[in-house]
């Protein structure tokens, strides 16, 4: 049974601000990062596969193993945890989806106003000038057709700076937002884990939805214990009983 003051917050909502994070793309079949023995950092050592340095080093080794993330996704479909993010955003007045994940669910599920702030697994950049490109998949590795240096797959690794626009779309949503919901996330990389704070901090009603309580679940008003693609139904059926 969901907090009634959830709901109720949810109602009188102007601006609601969701976090999500690779819990929410669990139940899709995607692996998240840091869950025991199924995490994709139980099995590779992210220094190894998503820093600059470690590109660098293999660049191959890299395209196979976001290659590999690319083919999961291609296979996996929006969950209803993603589904009701999309219909929570029909039935408030603003909603804005800042998603750490790369892997599209959001948009796919058809949430509009998603911010992407580690990037996208589908978008392909050149690794000198880090402008968007469009690549000849087949090769091993992918050249720029511009200026022929290294392609990287579109996304922010450990060690480099979030978009700017990315990072100032969110904290303006987290410090304008009345409620905010952080949704299958960790919670322990910043900046993304910095925005519950700024939301707190203006007095938005905070939430987290995670089977298990994150090290920031003492800060929100609710921790709901659960998985996305139960809870978030269940608020919105919660919801939309009483919202035009
Ligand atoms: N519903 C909700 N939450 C879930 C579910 C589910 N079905 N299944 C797992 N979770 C929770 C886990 O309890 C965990 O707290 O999702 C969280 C996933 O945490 P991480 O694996 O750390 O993923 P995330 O928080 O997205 O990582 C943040 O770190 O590795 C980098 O760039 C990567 O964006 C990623 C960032």
């Amino acid at each position: 049974m969901l907090p009634e003051a959830l709901i109720q917050a949810l109602r009188e909502a102007r601006h609601v601000c969701v976090l999500t994070g690779a819990g929410i793309s669990a139940e899709s079949g995607i692996p998240t990062f840091r869950e025991a023995q199924t995490g994709l950092w139980e099995k590779h050592d992210p220094m190894d596969l998503a820093t600059p340095e470690a590109f660098l080093r293999d660049p191959a080794l890299v395209w196979r193993w976001y290659r590999w993330r690319r083919s999961l996704v291609a296979g996996a479909t929006p969950n209803p945890g993603h589904r009701a993010l999309a219909q929570l955003e029909e039935l408030v007045p603003q909603l804005t989806l800042v998603t750490q994940n790369v892997d599209g669910l959001h948009v796919r599920a058809g949430s509009r106003n998603v911010i992407e702030f580690h990037g996208n697994l589908f978008v392909t950049r050149c690794f000198v000038e880090g402008c968007v490109i469009e690549v000849d998949d087949e090769a091993e590795v992918p050249s720029c057709p511009a200026c022929g240096g290294h392609a990287r797959p579109g996304v922010v690794w450990f060690g480099e700076a979030i978009p700017e626009q990315a990072l100032e779309r969110s904290f303006a949503a987290a410090q304008d937002c009345d409620v905010f919901l952080s949704i299958g996330t960790s919670s322990l990389v910043y900046p993304a884990a910095g925005l519950a704070e700024l939301a707190k901090r203006q007095r938005a009603v905070v939430a987290e939805i995670n089977p298990g309580p994150t090290g920031l679940a003492d800060r929100f008003d609710f921790a709901i214990p659960g998985k996305a693609g139960a809870v978030l139904p269940e608020l919105l059926a919660g919801l939309s009983g009483d919202r035009r």
